[in-house]
């Protein structure tokens, strides 16, 4: 069975992305909390998946992680950079702290697990390299200046390394969704004329469901996907109709 490692699994895309890759892959799982994972646990139970505890903003704990993969896998056939930290914050109350764990969670873990794994992506036939960013590193958007700093350098990386990876045969994808309902949709949805601003600019006028990103990352996984490489596949999940 070809292996993958996917990290952020605890809840959103990464909880269905794991329940719905377990069915055909072995999953390397990185989840950063030990509570209500029992739908992991039962996965790992059943030899479906190995879950390993990191949190992503420390980068010992990142190549710790790595560590553990290089020992437990011989090859892999991909990558999932799912586990992101979201933030709103106006330019005048964000910290630098803020932007420095921004960084570290959106932009080094994910870097950092790509070089540290690189030489299993290798060993494969081809492989593939999927990084989950977002509109905002497309469109400008009040209030997430930082947050959208770290999806932008996101979408640099994956069009950069697409190029110098090309020649072993990695892939490198980012898909950017729109808004979904994932962990911070019921937040969100009760500041109502936001929540509103984003379905006007929403073509299908309503947010994705979590599930939704997994029919395009199997896709990415796929052979289908084989001459796909610096693609930042915007639009698909729920993209934005209008600029402003
Ligand atoms: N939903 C959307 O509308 C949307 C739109 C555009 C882009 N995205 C992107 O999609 C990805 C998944 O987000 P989501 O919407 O599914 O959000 P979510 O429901 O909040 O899930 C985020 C996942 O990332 C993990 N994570 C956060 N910080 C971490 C850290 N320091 N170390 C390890 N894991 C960490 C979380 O783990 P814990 O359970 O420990 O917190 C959780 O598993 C993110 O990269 C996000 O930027 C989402």
């Amino acid at each position: 069975m070809q292996e993958i490692v996917l990290t952020g699994v605890s809840k959103g895309f990464g909880k269905q992305l794991l329940l719905s890759l377990s069915e055909k892959y072995f999953i390397h799982a990185l989840t950063r909390s030990p509570e209500d994972i029992s739908f992991a646990v039962e996965l790992e139970q059943q030899n479906k998946i190995k879950l390993y505890y990191a949190d992503l903003a420390s980068i010992n704990e990142v190549d710790a992680f790595c560590d553990q993969v290089l020992a437990n896998s011989n090859q892999l056939l991909g990558i999932i950079n799912n586990a992101g930290r979201r933030f709103r914050s106006s330019i005048d109350t964000i910290e630098y702290s803020d932007l420095c764990s921004l960084f570290d969670v959106n932009i080094h873990a994910p870097f950092f697990i790509i070089k540290n794994l690189l030489p299993l992506l290798k060993k494969n036939k081809y492989s593939r390299i999927i990084n989950i960013s977002s509109i905002v590193g497309y469109r400008g958007f009040d209030d997430l200046s930082g947050y959208g700093m770290t999806k932008g350098a996101i979408n640099s990386m994956t069009k950069c390394l697409a190029s110098e990876l090309a020649e072993h045969q990695v892939t490198v994808n980012a898909i950017l969704p729109g808004f979904c309902e994932t962990s911070y949709a019921d937040k969100f949805k009760s500041n109502l004329p936001l929540y509103e601003s984003t379905i006007i600019r929403t073509p299908l006028k309503r947010w994705g469901a979590d599930t939704e990103l997994n029919g395009i990352v199997e896709f990415l996984l796929s052979t289908h996907s084989s001459y796909m490489t610096g693609s930042l596949i915007t639009m698909m999940v729920a993209g934005l109709q209008y600029d402003s």
